[in-house]
């Protein structure tokens, strides 16, 4: 699904006017956004520009004020619970693995909200073969595992939860290129397969790469939006993000 192709359809997610910040310091500005069904959009923007903020008030961590509606339901009034209930679930920065656990705890974890176990068991082998490495260390404690497979791991305990909508926050950071490039080919599989993701990003050129579409942030604000191809040709994305 293209950005211009996705215009006249129904959004997945529809994000209009949101404010919000931490104990009256005002961090997003009016942001609005849209993500629509089977699509990878980019969030991008430097360091505190309010990336982390944005998805931690979709996820219902943070109050806001706005309009924030996901495949029909109002998720402002929704507790973070609720939201992860109705389908919305992020991958955080860092991981946040339960280190002390198994790989296969994990990936039960992420699935806990779940009752059909034929489809958890299911879904657990569909992780396994798109992580072949989580597959050789089904038994391993997810703390012993290198960043890669433990941001593989992230991803899958993510999907577990059968997510309408998939966020995912700094995937990249601190991996090596060849472990991006087996995590952007999931992403592409997973969104092929109809998972909509909303990608959060420092590297600009690499989410821009992947993504249908983008939106770039500054200082609690989106300054720039459309698709990834316009915003890569765009000459003030390429001088502010990616240095050419
Ligand atoms: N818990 C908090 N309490 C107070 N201020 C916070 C808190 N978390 C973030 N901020 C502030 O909100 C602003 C946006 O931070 P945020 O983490 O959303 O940025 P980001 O775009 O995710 O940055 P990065 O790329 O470094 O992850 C920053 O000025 C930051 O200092
Ligand atoms: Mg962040």
């Amino acid at each position: 699904m293209k950005g211009e192709l996705a215009a006249g359809r129904e959004p997945l997610l529809d994000v209009r006017a949101v404010s919000a910040g931490y104990g009256g310091m005002p961090v997003l500005r009016d942001v609005a956004l849209k993500v629509y069904p089977a699509e990878i959009v980019a969030l991008v923007g430097s360091n505190g520009a309010g990336k982390t903020t944005l998805l931690r008030t979709l996820s219902r961590v943070l109050s806001c004020t706005g309009g924030i509606v996901m495949n029909r339901h109002d998720l402002v009034p929704m507790t973070s619970d609720q939201a992860f209930a109705a389908g919305l679930v992020q991958v955080p920065e860092g991981r946040q693995l339960f280190n002390r656990m198994s790989v296969h705890d994990n990936l039960l974890m992420g699935a806990f909200r779940r009752h059909n176990r034929a489809a958890i068991a299911h879904d657990l082998e569909r992780m396994y073969a798109l992580f072949p490495r989580l597959s050789e260390r089904r038994r391993q404690l997810a703390g012993s595992m290198s960043g890669g497979e433990q941001q593989m791991c992230a991803m899958a305990r993510g999907l577990m939860a059968a997510p309408i909508l998939l966020m995912i926050d700094e995937m990249s950071l601190g991996l090596a290129p060849v472990v991006i490039e087996q995590l952007m080919d999931v992403l592409t599989r997973i969104r092929d397969e109809g998972v909509t993701v909303l990608l959060v990003e420092q590297d600009v050129h690499l989410a821009l790469s992947i993504a249908d579409r983008g939106y770039v942030m500054e200082t609690g604000r989106i300054v720039h939006s459309g698709s990834a191809k316009k915003l890569i040709d765009d000459p003030d994305v390429r001088r502010a993000y990616l240095g050419f």
